[in-house]
């Protein structure tokens, strides 16, 4: 094998989808890995389906578990597989356990490595997914960075310039090659929504994993129901806690499940305001255009704030954060981050297939 992608969770999906259609039509053979680490339907395979991704040839079926449980699981048979199919490269894509675990394992096999979004930081390692960018960055051979401020934070670390590449960011081609599909009125009709509506996603262990902190997050969300219907696609992780902590309850709540991405990102098109905790949702209202407050105290992600919609709110501050925007008039021009322009793929397959044909001549750009 050539090149060997490894997925697992379901912000993985976008980013690779651009990555391998570029390296197909390129004739370069690949191999897809899934760790399994995301396993239900609604967060896994209808990301295949609506994206045109392969099929895995490889499912390692991890499943959930603590932290050391899965990473450790992943190795296991990670370590396994690659000493079976002994790629040339392997990439990596975000800051998951899966993006953790197959490095460690490549780099100890001397299989070089290739991080897609290398770069990003919060500086604050109570998120698992600081530790594992900073892990993973370390150890990659090539790094591809979304945005300029990520070769300021890999400079700073001491990673050489000719490792790095700033190719732009693949989740932005996945939603530019997806927007003709995506369709605000076809969602609204089938969830029964008016015309003005709010979108929430919430996940992050900081929000959802203590009761205390859950309670806290359903207080102020109410605080938000009571000015609009807010839609929920609420992610598995903190389902049981908001539920035991009345969050279900408020009557313009709406909770669904996890939905597919065309019809996430056609709702959250037509959203008035989008309050969230991922990352990539920061990213993408940044392209639809649509105002995000993101309930975190720091992001990883300031160009999606300089360049953006995105603002930083506290619990405390989200309700009235809720009434400006919606007394706002539609921001009009907004500038857009440099290379967020539906090329980074090809960009990423560019720098890999020089990679391959000549391991050491790939030079920085
Ligand atoms: C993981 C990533 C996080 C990312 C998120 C995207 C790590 C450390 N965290 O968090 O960075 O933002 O994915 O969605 O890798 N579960 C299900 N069904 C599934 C998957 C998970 O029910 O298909 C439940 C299980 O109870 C599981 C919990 O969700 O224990 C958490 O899953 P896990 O993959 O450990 O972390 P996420 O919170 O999903
Ligand atoms: N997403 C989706 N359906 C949902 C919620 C999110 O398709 O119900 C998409 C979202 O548009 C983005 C990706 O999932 O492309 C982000 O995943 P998530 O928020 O789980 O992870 P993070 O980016 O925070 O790591």
């Amino acid at each position: 094998v050539q090149v060997m992608h490894v997925t697992g969770a379901r912000p993985n999906f976008p980013k690779a989808a651009p990555v391998i259609r570029a390296l197909g039509s390129r004739g370069i053979q690949q191999q897809l890995v899934h760790t399994g680490q995301h396993y239900d339907e609604q967060m896994s395979e209808v990301f295949f389906r609506q994206l045109g991704l392969p099929a895995p040839d490889v499912n390692l079926a991890v499943g959930s578990g603590s932290h050391a449980i899965q990473t450790g699981e992943i190795m296991t048979r990670m370590e396994r597989l690659i000493l079976a199919s002994r790629p040339r490269l392997l990439v990596v894509y975000g800051d998951v356990n899966s993006t953790l675990a197959a490095t460690l394992v490549a780099a100890k096999l001397a299989v070089p490595v290739a991080h897609v979004e290398a770069g990003l930081r919060s500086f604050n390692r109570a998120m698992p997914e600081e530790i594992n960018r900073l892990v993973t960055d370390r150890l990659s051979d090539l790094l591809f960075a979304t945005s300029p401020e990520a070769l300021v934070h890999l400079g700073n670390e001491g990673i050489t310039a000719e490792k790095i590449f700033f190719v732009g960011n693949p989740m932005i081609d996945t939603l530019l090659a997806n927007l003709h599909l995506l369709e605000p009125a076809a969602v609204r009709q089938q969830l029964g929504l008016p015309g003005r509506y709010a979108v929430a996603t919430l996940h992050r262990p900081a929000n959802v994993d203590d009761p205390d902190d859950a309670a806290k997050l359903v207080k102020v969300m109410h605080d938000v129901a009571d000015q609009i219907i807010v839609v929920v696609p609420l992610h598995p992780r903190g389902r049981d806690r908001l539920r035991a902590a009345g969050f279900f309850r408020h009557p313009q709540i709406r909770v669904v499940e996890p939905m597919g991405y065309i019809e996430f990102l056609g709702l959250v098109r037509g959203a008035h305001v989008v309050v969230t905790d991922s990352g990539g949702v920061q990213e993408e209202t940044t392209i639809l255009g649509v105002p995000c407050l993101t309930l975190r105290p720091e992001t990883e992600r300031p160009v999606t704030i300089t360049h953006g919609t995105n603002r930083l709110v506290t619990h405390e501050g989200l309700a009235a954060a809720i009434r400006e925007v919606l007394s706002a008039e539609k921001a009009s021009c907004l500038p857009v981050p440099p290379l967020w322009d539906g090329r980074a793929g090809e960009r990423i397959a560019d720098v890999v297939a020089q990679f391959l044909g000549d391991p050491g001549s790939a030079a920085g750009g």
